[in-house]
């Protein structure tokens, strides 16, 4: 793959959100802005989403120039801008000329002016206007050569229930259905006679009338989904309109469920998203697999490189607890992301505002504004790190794992009144796998079912509930090919309305698994079953499991039993199991098992496939991924322990390019090597 891929640059980005606006009255403040991007190694701001009252005061009355001042200032010292869009946070005068741009919630109440992202995304009117400025921005500033990207928006989110939106999600019911008929079918409305005669009758949910039928709220979100990429292609349109041709992106917030994020591959050029772990509130390690699984996903959008749009200096002031990042942990974050596949490391905010609702969010420059403070030597850290490892930028990875993580899914999962209202450990699941596998130094692609499988070797299966997108035959496919697939209990359940599968379970794949589900029983807070080996299984597993949560209970037609359960009423039925199929396996795991299951389980399906791991020996709590060229492949190492950890680096070919080990990696520290 070519490198270079994002925006032409040959180094990594460094930089985030700038508010110049807020200080338009300062010039010195300004001046100084500069002087400290510069010393902190920021090649990069990101300017213009929460500009638009002061780019369009008046309907129709545009001034642009203060903002091409400063892109041009900023360029002629070095420093691109991302452009963003307005459209997050409208001006006063629009909302009360044209109320209809206003959004309406669930409960079909309009709101008044205030916050941000909260526009009705269907209003004619709003789409005009946001059109208007999106012209007018690309056309002042959209071949400037200060320019690197377009930021769409900022964080696109929630729905809105007005009749606008009403009437376009009719509109597009009737386009997937055809007939209403067919909706009833699908939607299996004659439970509890909800039949509907007409499209006319059918209403976004709402906790003040339909709720419950299950195929609505999947519609109605798969539906706000499409508005929202349709809105996005639209600013998107308006901005190549305008003559700008640079990549367009949108600043997406990592596993947030209210979009499937998916479905804006055919909008953005580049990924981006905005990453705010608690570093603190957990041991640091499991933060950083977690953060992991989070970057993952986010490169695995385009596969490849995404830039982390945000990201706090210090501390965030929007989470329970304002945390401060103990020393050390910015830069191993930082570095984390580009471990993973980021381009950039990109902050919120550059300088703190100074009233507002944002003004204690950690910021490079504080109230303070000297350079003498913590965060911003960190930050300088940061910048320096960075500037040595331009030849990493636009550099790819190639994982022969996936997980998938399907955002569809995930709303069936959580609205189907299924075994467990008390919980269901999806995102759990996913990550214990995630986790297991990670410790090998494995690079993971998080996919979803849209997404083509043939290019993995093993593929990890937590929780698929719903099926879709023809996953049943590509997990068949994948199989029989050679592919070793592991699927978890409360798998391939019900259909993409929702429907649950009729002939036994997992839907269409009873075969490839060797076995059938006859039940699953849900397990009270506190209540824990356990895994035992079966003797002489082919995997040598030896050690005892609990589990908890969720227990399934199968019939086992071909599989091989490698862990039985230990107690209650389906004592000695499967728990892990294992079918040849083709020439690839199909593993079935029965319950929510603990992590040491999955890092021990994991590890031996590894092996038994002779997957080569880039280090033979991993400690704990140290994150190993690789990044490749055409010429080079870099291998990145972080210790994310506050201790120094054992590490023996391959013996031959290979060149440290960042950090120091002598044997040893220090606490959050990291290195890098060349091959
Ligand atoms: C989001 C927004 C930013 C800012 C930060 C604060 O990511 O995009 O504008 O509000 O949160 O953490
Ligand atoms: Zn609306």
């Amino acid at each position: 793959m070519n490198k270079k891929i994002i925006m032409s640059q040959e180094r990594l980005l460094h930089g985030g959100d700038y508010n110049p606006e807020q200080w338009l009255d300062s010039p010195d403040i300004l001046k100084r802005d500069l002087e400290l991007f510069l010393k902190a190694g920021i090649n990069t701001v990101t300017m213009g989403m929460f500009s638009w009252a002061l780019l369009e005061p008046e309907e129709g009355r545009y001034q642009i120039d203060w903002l091409t001042e400063i892109v041009d200032q900023l360029y002629q010292k070095g420093i691109y801008t991302i452009l963003g869009t307005p459209s997050g946070a409208r001006p006063q005068w629009l909302a009360k000329r044209y109320p209809e741009v206003l959004r309406v919630d669930e409960k079909r109440q309009r709101n008044l002016f205030g916050g941000r992202q909260n526009h009705c995304y269907t209003s004619p009117v709003y789409r005009q206007k946001v059109r208007k400025i999106n012209v007018i921005l690309a056309k002042e500033l959209g071949s400037h050569p200060g320019v690197l990207l377009i930021h769409l928006s900022n964080e696109y989110g929630g729905d809105c229930h007005c009749p606008l939106c009403q009437e376009k999600f009719r509109g597009w019911l009737k386009e997937r259905y055809d007939t209403i008929e067919e909706l009833n079918r699908r939607w299996s409305t004659t439970f509890w006679g909800h039949t509907y005669q007409s499209f006319e009758q059918i209403e976004s949910p709402s906790s003040k009338g339909e709720l419950l039928l299950h195929a609505l709220n999947l519609d109605w979100k798969r539906f706000v989904t499409a508005q929202t990429v349709d809105f996005a292609a639209q600013e998107k349109k308006a901005i190549r309109d305008g003559g700008c041709q640079k990549p367009v992106t949108t600043n997406f917030m990592g596993d947030y469920d209210g979009l499937n994020y998916r479905k804006f591959k055919g909008v953005i050029d580049v990924a981006s998203w905005d990453s705010y772990p608690e570093w603190h509130r957990k041991p640091v390690p499991q933060t950083a697999a977690e953060t992991a699984f989070q970057h993952d996903f986010m490169r695995s959008l385009l596969k490849k490189p995404f830039l982390l749009m945000e990201s706090s200096p210090s501390s965030t002031n929007w989470q329970e607890v304002s945390k401060l990042r103990k020393p050390g942990i910015l830069h191993a974050a930082s570095l984390q992301a580009v471990a993973h596949g980021s381009d950039s490391v990109l902050y919120f905010q550059l300088r703190q505002s100074r009233g507002a609702s944002e003004k204690f969010h950690g910021a490079v420059i504080d109230h303070y504004g000297g350079e003498d403070t913590r965060v911003f030597q960190e930050v300088c850290q940061v910048g320096e790190t960075l500037g040595r490892l331009s030849e990493l930028a636009g550099t790819v990875q190639k994982p022969k794992v996936a997980l998938i993580w399907d955002t569809e899914n995930r709303w069936a999962l959580f609205d189907s009144q299924g075994p467990r209202n008390a919980g269901i450990p999806y995102k759990e699941t996913a990550e214990k796998m995630y986790a297991g596998m990670r410790r090998l130094g494995l690079d993971m692609d998080i996919i979803d079912m849209e997404d083509d499988l043939e290019n993995y070797r093993i593929v990890l299966i937590p929780m698929l509930y719903l099926f879709r997108g023809g996953i049943g035959d590509k997990i068949r496919e994948f199989v029989k090919n050679g592919g070793t697939a592991v699927m978890t209990f409360w798998s391939g359940v019900a259909d993409d309305t929702d429907r649950c599968f009729l002939g036994g379970v997992p839907g269409k794949l009873t075969d490839v698994f060797g076995l059938r589900r006859t039940e699953i029983d849900g397990l009270y807070e506190g209540e824990e079953n356990a895994a035992l080996p079966v003797k002489d299984n082919f995997l040598s597993l030896e050690r005892r499991y609990t589990c908890r949560n969720l227990c399934e209970l199968v019939n086992v037609s071909d599989a091989r039993v490698l862990m039985t359960y230990e107690k209650d009423f389906y004592k000695d039925l499967p728990v892990v199991t294992c079918n040849q199929y083709g020439k690839g396996k199909a593993y079935y795991i029965c319950a929510d098992m603990e992590q040491q299951f999955y890092n021990d389980f994991l590890e031996a399906v590894q092996k038994n496939d002779k997957i080569e791991k880039p280090l033979p020996d991993i400690p704990d709590g140290v994150e190993v991924t690789t990044r490749e060229s055409e010429e080079a492949t870099y291998v990145l190492i972080q210790n994310f322990n506050a201790d120094s950890v054992n590490l023996k680096l391959p013996d031959h070919g290979c060149e440290v390019i960042y950090g120091e080990t002598e044997g040893s990696l220090k606490g959050l520290s990291s290195v890098i090597i060349k091959i």
